[in-house]
């Protein structure tokens, strides 16, 4: 099979497409043949050991490798069809159309990806494409655990969604919406009518207006690109609201922990979960209309290099994808 493959952290360049063994799915696995993958924030950040401080680079290097990466192919998800099943698979067959989330297991820059029958994959919606389906469960899925598990936004809350054109923010405009609360998305010029199509009631545009010079207006305020801090956007909570960085430094680490008991306005974060009935849920969001993948571009595999400098730019709408030629019909 052909692979992108991250032998070294580095720029986009430093990416070489090879020919790899075809692996062989091992008991309860599914052995999928990819059709379309994201080139998300997670590549970008492992592929180039970005972190948010030497401290993490450092800790990346003990967690992820020394040199680069030891998962070698890089991507988060995949949709595509079922090439084979290990012994014991019993809710999937070959020929099935399914989109899986492979998470820090990673390998869905590959013609062919090893799922786990037990993880998150379902069988893909009729109604999308592979390059849409495989669009929704990195944004959806943080922006979904960010806003019911950890703030447990409700109906009539107000949202501040900062960072509201990228993967997460798109998303959670969307879910924040779907869970009753009033959003404001925050976003440059260039993207304002985009989010208000996702259905942001008030757009913040931060290249003419500071979105945090309100007072005690939003009860969550969701930073999902790292682009302000707790003292910065403190005063645009309520009394009692929570601010969500979904990139900590070591500063929100810190406040965190010093504002875990408190009631009043604190700091909230974590990592996503990978759970198999949060990915049914994102998709039964997308099937009634609640939520709707938003995509930066599609590439053709081969322009794995333009795709990860896209990612790079900090400048994507929505999802990036890198799209495979469907397989010889036999
Ligand atoms: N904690 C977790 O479990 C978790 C899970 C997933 C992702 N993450 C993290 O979440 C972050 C976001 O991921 P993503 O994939 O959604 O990012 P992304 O798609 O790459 O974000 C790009 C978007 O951010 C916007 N943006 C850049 N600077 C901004 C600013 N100052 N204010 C408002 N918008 C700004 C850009 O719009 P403009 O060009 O208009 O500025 C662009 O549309 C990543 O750092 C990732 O590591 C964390």
């Amino acid at each position: 099979m052909r692979a992108i493959v991250c032998s070294r952290y580095g720029p986009p360049e430093s990416l070489r497409l090879v020919e790899l063994p075809d692996p062989i799915p091992g008991p309860g696995e599914l052995l999928i043949r990819v059709r379309a993958t994201p080139v998300n924030s997670a590549d970008s950040r492992i592929r180039a050991l970005r972190m948010p401080s030497p401290l993490f680079s450092l800790a990346g290097r003990f967690a992820l490798g020394f040199t680069g990466p030891r998962r070698r192919v890089l991507g988060t998800e995949a949709a595509g069809t079922v090439e084979s099943i290990g012994p014991g698979v019993t809710r999937f067959r070959p020929g099935d159309s399914v989109v899986a989330v492979l998470g820090m297991r990673l390998g869905g820059h590959a013609e062919l990806a090893r799922v786990r029958e037990s993880g998150p994959v379902i069988k893909k919606p009729e109604s999308l494409s592979f390059e849409h389906a495989v669009a929704v469960p990195f944004g959806a899925l943080t922006a979904l655990y960010f806003l019911r598990d950890i703030a447990r936004v409700s109906a009539g809350q107000r949202v501040l969604v900062v960072g509201a054109s990228g993967s997460v923010g798109a998303a959670a405009v969307q879910i924040a919406r779907h869970l009753g609360a009033r959003v404001t998305a925050v976003c440059s010029t260039l993207n304002v009518e985009t989010v208000r199509t996702l259905g942001a009631e008030g757009v913040i545009d931060y290249t003419r207006d500071d979105p945090f010079s309100r007072r005690a207006e939003f009860e969550a305020i969701f930073d999902t690109v790292g682009a302000t801090t707790f003292a910065r956007c403190k005063d645009a909570l309520t009394p009692t609201g929570v601010f969500l960085p979904a990139v900590m430094t070591a500063t929100e680490i810190l406040q965190l922990l010093t504002t875990a008991r408190s009631k009043g306005r604190r700091v909230r974060s974590g990592v996503t979960p990978e759970r198999p009935h949060d990915l049914a849920t994102v998709f039964d969001l997308v099937s009634s209309g609640a939520l709707k993948p938003l995509i930066d571009r599609v590439y053709p595999l081969e322009d794995f290099v333009e795709a990860h400098r896209r990612v790079d730019s900090g400048r994507k709408v929505g999802s990036v994808v890198l799209s495979f030629p469907s397989p010889p019909a036999v």
